[in-house]
């Protein structure tokens, strides 16, 4: 098996948490002597190349996370540049997230399933986990055993069943939180992850508050 794998993250690839995942994901498709090429769509120089071996190849698998509930907006431009197919083609997604209960990636997942069928291909599946918001802010040795997990992934996809069998379903984890939890995690972001999230975007240049509403503060907005 030879796959096609397309980050279809905005983000460059350096920061691209689908990047990291990815990269343990290619590890298991390794082990079980499957061969791949990656691709991302944030470099638009690229999509000519990536249009190519789309239609070359037959076996697509793409990778994203979820933006505003969905697809990415630059994803969905340059789906729009791939040519129809046939069923011998098949496209799979990896969807991944930030906040961890699998219903909030549902959505996302439903208009995706839909996608294949609008380019004249086959669906191969969906694999759907979040809890990943924090990925490209840990250190190599930390982001390699929180992605660790796609690596069985890359194996189970390897067999040829794209994401259909019982395992790529359990792999999503809780479909919702318990009361409790949610309560607690409400909190937690609330305080402490607020802290966390202001440090990280101090460090990164921004010198106002996360929640700071410009249109109040600045007199441009308003005019
Ligand atoms: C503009 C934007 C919108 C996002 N919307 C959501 C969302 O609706 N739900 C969610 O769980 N995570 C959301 N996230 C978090 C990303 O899905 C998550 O951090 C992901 O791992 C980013 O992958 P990337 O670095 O490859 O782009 C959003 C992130 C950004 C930047």
């Amino acid at each position: 098996m030879h796959v096609v794998i397309i980050n279809g993250s905005p983000r460059i690839q350096k920061y691209s948490n689908t990047e990291k995942i990815i990269a343990s994901f290619t590890d298991g498709l390794s082990e079980k002597g499957a061969s791949f090429e990656t691709h991302a769509i944030s470099n638009r120089k690229s999509w000519e190349t990536i249009q190519k071996a789309y239609i070359e190849n037959e076996e697509i698998l793409i990778a994203l996370p979820l933006y505003v509930e969905c697809v990415p907006g630059l994803l969905l431009e340059f789906l729009e540049t791939l040519p129809k197919k046939d069923e011998h083609t098949r496209i799979s997604f990896l969807l991944q997230s930030g906040f961890a209960e699998g219903c909030q990636l549902r959505c996302g997942e439903e208009f995706l399933a839909k996608l294949p069928g609008y380019l004249g291909v086959r669906y191969g599946g969906c694999l759907v986990k979040g809890n990943n918001f924090g990925i490209r802010i840990l250190d190599e040795e930390k982001q390699r055993q929180v992605t660790k997990p796609y690596q069985a992934m890359g194996r189970l996809f390897a067999d040829g069943d794209g994401f259909f069998r019982v395992e790529a379903k359990k792999f999503t984890g809780p479909e919702t939180f318990p009361l409790p939890l949610r309560l607690m995690m409400q909190f937690i972001f609330k305080t402490f992850a607020k802290k966390m999230f202001q440090k990280a975007a101090a460090s990164w240049g921004c010198t106002v508050p996360l929640d700071e509403k410009i249109w109040e503060t600045n007199s441009s907005c308003r005019e």
